[in-house]
Parts: structure tokens; sequence; C-alpha cells
């Protein structure tokens, strides 16, 4: 037997491929900001910018002219609270994005997907209710269902096609189902991001959404990086409450756990390749250490191996043009 008969030649190898990535596969994050005509590059992620809403219609046609399958939403608000307002006000700044979004022919045809969260709307950036304890603080899980729900329902009122929370609080999904269900929103789709790691990697997104817990972290809600058996039981839990697919998160450093989901369950699942895991490539780039084009490619192909349908990535519109 020699293996190298099937690799002789691209078309040979195009025969044979098991894997693939499409442009409709990638799912494009994008961070609205107020105001008109500003697109502001955050430092950490070369390539990504906050955009107000007009700027993120400019970039949403272009993702559609692309074949790019969808966009997933996060806000910058006006002004921060402790009870993260900006996130279930009907005039926040993703409602905004998403009405904009939908008076757009080309915008609409993606597939516009909201994050629910508080942490870039409350002044402290965690993702629910802080209350003061004994010894510190803690993030208050069943208060904060309740404005979880409101900013899905608000979301989906907007025009959000799906509503995708990533607090990891628990019971969340089943609280948001309701309040969709509640809201004539039943056909609304919840994408859960059911095992979410409390990773170094989203360094770089605090900067993009301005949303660094000002105390603490997030290993409280945010699950141990050593456990996969623990994410299993996430993502039943998940489906349980009624969530239609889940989010794996982060991608490249938890590709055997998205295996593991992979074999477990047959709903569509999809995976974020984080902030950190773009900018680490982007930084090796800048030095000239990888051939970019190849890199994220195959980046993306060793995702879909994994077993993601669909990935959400910051190098959409790169690989896009690369696969066109
Ligand atoms: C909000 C949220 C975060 C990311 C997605 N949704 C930040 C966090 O949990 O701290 C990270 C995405 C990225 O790093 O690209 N909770």
């Amino acid at each position: 037997m020699r293996m190298r008969r099937l690799r002789r030649s691209e078309s040979l190898r195009a025969l044979v491929r098991e894997t693939s990535v499409e442009p409709g596969d990638l799912i494009y994050p994008l961070f609205i900001c107020p105001g008109e005509g500003i697109r502001k590059e955050i430092s950490s992620m070369p390539g990504v910018f906050n955009l107000s809403v007009d700027e993120a219609v400019r970039e949403a046609e272009e993702a559609a002219r692309l074949g790019i399958g969808g966009l997933l939403l996060f806000g910058l608000p006006e002004t921060k609270d402790e009870q993260g307002t900006g996130a279930w006000e009907d005039e926040g700044i993703v409602q905004q994005g998403l009405r904009a979004l939908k008076q757009s022919a080309a915008a609409k045809k993606l597939v516009l997907i909201a994050d629910v969260c508080l942490c870039e709307y409350t002044s402290h950036g965690h993702c629910g209710i802080v209350v003061e304890t004994r010894d510190g603080f803690d993030v208050e899980n069943d208060s904060t269902l309740d404005l979880l729900a409101r900013a899905a329902a608000s979301l989906a009122r907007a025009g959000a096609d799906i509503v995708a929370p990533s607090d990891m609080m628990d019971g969340r999904v089943g609280a948001i189902r309701r309040a969709l269900d509640d809201e004539n929103c039943a056909h609304t789709p919840i994408l859960s991001y059911a095992s979410k790691f409390a990773s170094a990697f989203y360094g770089p997104f605090r900067e993009a959404a301005d949303s660094a817990p000002q105390f603490g972290d997030r290993k409280t809600y945010q699950m141990d990086g050593a456990n996969i058996r623990e994410a299993m039981r996430e993502i039943d839990l998940d489906l349980l409450e009624g969530a239609d697919m889940i989010l794996m998160k982060p991608a490249m450093p938890y590709l055997d756990v998205i295996r593991a989901a992979r074999e477990r369950v047959d709903v569509p699942i999809g995976a974020y390749q984080v902030s950190g895991e773009y900018s680490m490539l982007q930084a090796a780039f800048a030095k000239g250490w990888l051939d970019r084009d190849r890199a994220i490619l195959e980046s993306l192909l060793g995702i879909r191996r994994a077993g993601a349908d669909f990935i959400v990535t910051y190098f959409a519109k790169d690989a896009a043009k690369l696969l066109a």
C-alpha cells in the first residue's frame, strides 16, 4: 500500500478531501457603537473595528456579497449602569443596529445573531447582577435571568433571527425561551453558548467590547478549562431547557470538546474562534512567522474537522475572499 498515490495532484487531493470550509459556514462578529461614520480599529485586533450603525450596515453588505452565512452582533452602549440597561431597552445600540440591518436588502439576507449578555452594558463588567457579600461579591444568578430574558425578547422584536446567550447563568435558556414564547417570538431559535470556558483567549474581545470585569473574574460562572464531562452536562441541560443549537467556545484549545459534543448530540453545533485565537495568528502574520492565507484556512478546517457545522470567526471576510 502506498498512501502517496492519492496525493499526486490537486485534483486527486480534491476528490478524496473529507472536510470543507465554505463562506456560508462562517459567522462574522460586529461591534456596534454609537455615533455616525465611526470606524475605530481595536488595537489588539488588527482589521476589527467598532462600527457605528451606518458603518455596520456597510460592513454587513460586504459580508453578504462575499457569501458569508451571518453576523454575530455585540454592542457598546453610550452609558453603562449596574443593571446593564443598555442590553434590554428597545433603544439599545444592537436593537438600533438590527433595525437598520433589516432595512438593507443585502444585509438582511444574512442570518442576524444577537449575542445576549450583560457584560458590555454593566458598569462593573460582569455578566449579571452583582451583590456584595460577607466575603466580597457574588454575581447573582436568578435575578439576572429576568434581565437576560428581557434582552433576548427585545433583540428578537428588533429583528434578530437568532438569540445567543453567552452569560453562563444557570437556567437562562429556559428563561429566555419562556420570554420569547410570551412575546410572540416562538419562532426565534436559541443558539446557546452551552460550554463556554473561563479563558485567557477572550482578552482582546474585552478591549473590543469594553467589557473587562472591573474586579474579580468570571470563574464562578464560566467553566473550568480542565472539564470535559462538565461541558457535556452543560450541553444536556441547555438542550433540555430548549436550546435549538449550541456554540462551543473557545475553539482551537478545545477541539476535543467540540468532537465530544458532536458525538453526543444531533443539534447543529457552532464553534467560536475567539479574539485571542485571532490576535495570536495576526501577531504571527505581522512578524512574518506564518503564511497568512494558509494558516487562516487551516485553522478553520481544523475546527470543522473537529465537528463544528459553522464557525464564528473574525477571519470570516478574509477566509471568504480566499475561498472565492
Ligand atoms: C460576553 C462574551 C465574551 C465573548 C463573547 N461573548 C467575553 C467574555 O465572556 O468575557 C468573547 C469572544 C471573543 O473573545 O472573541 N460574555
